[in-house]
């Protein structure tokens, strides 16, 4: 099985992400990690421990992390994302039973840097909200790099941003902590943008297949898939009729499918200081590139496949 962590801030779909690697045979889940997000800290870390008792994993602990940006006081333009919209697609908590157990005393970044550096085989690292966890690990110990096989991150947009019209939300929510782990020199860095997010869109007669498997897994992904496509349809999202998109979880798709996206192997950057996009990757498609390619960024992303290793993971 791969050994892999996952970084999450739990939101409707971190949570698929973290059914589909907890109950995944071929995955090993390490631990997870949370960080500030979609919503604040603490209820990311609730919204984690809600799914991993939902399904019998409380014993993949789960280790809170940063409360906020790495050099920021709050997200840039904080006041454009506490738009009621973006509440209506994450809900402050997730409609799932409460917790019974607890976050574990170490830290996220106790956790990361123990565990890469006492690694006798090197782990895979999921980042799926904002950068922070990891961006601090890597400012205490760069060398922790090698201990990681890839490093697979949704975030980034090149045809369009999703919370501005530049920016996509886990690179703008933390520019400076993206920046420093886009340069940080991992072997391989696996980008999942929305270029190939947008593509994979579950549909309501999907959730309802996941619906009928009756488990909870099962029936949990159906009612967050389902809230997506009511907000989505709602006009809450980038426009998707009776479909959403389900970002998070194409990057643990990508573990055990990786033919489910297709990559470009580019040189990828981070605007951090410009008012008007600040957050966005830029990403050099031209065929005179300037800068070394560090990122594989997916450009498409097959939602069969999504699909298909989704309802066979929670049947
Ligand atoms: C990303 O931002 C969050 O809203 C989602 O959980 C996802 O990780 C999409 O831009
Ligand atoms: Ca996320």
């Amino acid at each position: 099985a791969r050994r892999l962590i996952l970084d999450v801030d739990t939101g409707t779909d971190d949570a698929v992400a973290i059914l589909h690697a907890a109950l995944h045979p071929e995955l090993e889940l390490a631990g997870v990690t949370t960080v500030n997000g979609n919503v604040g800290l603490a209820h990311t870390t609730d919204n984690t421990l809600r799914v991993l008792d939902l399904i019998g994993r409380s014993d993949v602990g789960v280790h809170p992390g940063l409360a906020h940006p790495i050099a920021r006081r709050g997200f840039p333009g904080q006041k454009h994302y506490e738009r009621d919209t973006d509440r209506d697609m994450h809900g402050t908590s997730l409609p799932l039973p409460e917790a019974r157990s607890k976050a574990r005393d170490s830290t996220a970044v106790e956790f990361l840097l123990e565990t890469l550096r006492s690694a006798t085989s090197r782990l895979t690292l999921v980042p799926v909200g904002p950068l922070s966890n990891i961006a601090t690990v890597l400012a205490i110990d760069p060398s922790v790099v090698e201990a990681v096989d890839e490093l697979v991150v949704m975030g980034g947009a090149h045809a369009y941003g999703n919370v501005t019209a530049s920016a996509e939300f886990n690179v703008w929510a933390d520019p400076e902590a993206a920046a420093m782990v886009f340069s940080a020199g991992f072997e391989r860095l696996t980008l999942v943008p929305l270029d190939a997010t947008h593509q994979a869109l579950v549909t309501r007669r999907d959730c309802e297949a996941m619906a009928a498997l009756g488990t909870p897994a099962g029936r949990a992904a159906a009612d967050l898939i389902t809230r997506r496509i009511d907000a989505y349809s709602a006009g809450h999202g980038i426009s998707a009729t009776d479909a959403a998109p389900v970002h998070d979880a194409v990057c643990t798709a990508y573990l055990v499918r990786p033919e489910i996206i297709t990559t470009r192997h580019l040189h990828v950057t981070v605007d951090t200081s410009s008012s008007l996009t600040v957050g966005r990757t830029v990403m050099d498609t031209r065929p005179n590139a300037v800068g070394e390619p560090n990122a594989h960024v997916a450009f498409s992303a097959d939602p069969a496949i999504l699909v298909e290793t989704l309802t066979t993971t929670f049947a």
